[in-house]
């Protein structure tokens, strides 16, 4: 008899699967926020703000962070954006709890509700929120169509889909370069922050995966999003679609 466990492959380098996913960040979440800093420069904090601005986040505005981690973009909401209330969601508790203690120091206007919720099957009703957000998380669903149909569904009409999402350089020669910084000092970085280097070689391998700023944009338009638009940052390594219901 075949053991099936036996036959099982190897999921591929980048390709994410809901326990590989969770093990990566349930292990990293302490050293996660310095590992951002640092490897971006802190230039993220740049992209979030303009991620916030995309957004057009109103006083009345209800809003939902998906994979929101530690929090960096429910924060830059509320600060920035200042709307009615935010609701931060992620599947792994270790970080939404890192999330929740950043965000008592909070002093602003708008609540913020925190979540345990998988971003492909969200236990909220249909047309709850007015705009949905994801920062860096959509890379890590194994079904990103799951998650454009669920959100689709949770906004209401006319509400905003705003994906923060590392994306494909527009230059070809700082292309090349990029990916060198990828293959070499992010999983060099990660190892020396958290003394497990794997996490980091899935993380450089899943950004090299991921679809390029059109076909992201097709996939949107599939899921029914009647307008999609997207916004380069840093020459391309991160763009910012919006998609309207
Ligand atoms: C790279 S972090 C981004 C965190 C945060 N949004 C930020 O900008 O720093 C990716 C996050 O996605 C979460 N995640 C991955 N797959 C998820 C899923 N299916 N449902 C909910 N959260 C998920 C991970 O737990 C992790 O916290």
């Amino acid at each position: 008899m075949i053991d099936r466990e036996q036959v099982t492959p190897e999921p591929a380098p980048g390709q994410p699967t809901t326990d590989r996913v969770k093990g990566i960040f349930s292990a990293i979440a302490p050293s996660y926020d310095r590992f951002n800093r640092l490897s971006s420069l802190g230039i993220d904090r740049l992209w979030r703000r303009r991620t916030v601005r995309l957004a057009q986040v109103h006083p009345d505005s209800r809003v939902l962070d998906l994979a929101a981690g530690t929090g960096d973009l429910t924060l830059a909401i509320a600060r920035q954006g200042r709307p009615a209330s935010i609701l931060s969601t992620d599947f792994v508790p270790e970080m939404l709890e890192i999330g929740k203690r950043k965000a008592e120091e909070h002093q602003g206007r708008t609540t913020i509700e925190f979540e345990v919720a998988d971003a492909q099957d969200l236990p909220f009703g249909d047309d709850e929120f007015d705009i949905v957000t994801v920062a860096f998380g959509v890379r890590n669903l194994p079904d990103r169509g799951a998650n454009f149909r669920e959100v689709y569904r949770v906004l209401r009409t006319g509400g905003r889909y705003v994906i923060l999402e590392f994306s494909r350089p527009t230059l070809k020669p700082f292309r090349a370069l990029y990916h060198f910084y990828l293959r070499t000092v992010i999983p060099m970085l990660g190892g020396w922050l958290t003394g497990d280097r794997s996490g980091f070689d899935y993380l450089n391998e899943s950004i090299r995966a991921f679809p390029p700023q059109l076909a992201l944009a097709a996939e949107l338009y599939k899921a029914g999003f009647s307008a999609v638009e997207w916004h380069n940052l840093t020459f391309g390594i991160v763009a910012v679609h919006v998609a309207v219901k």
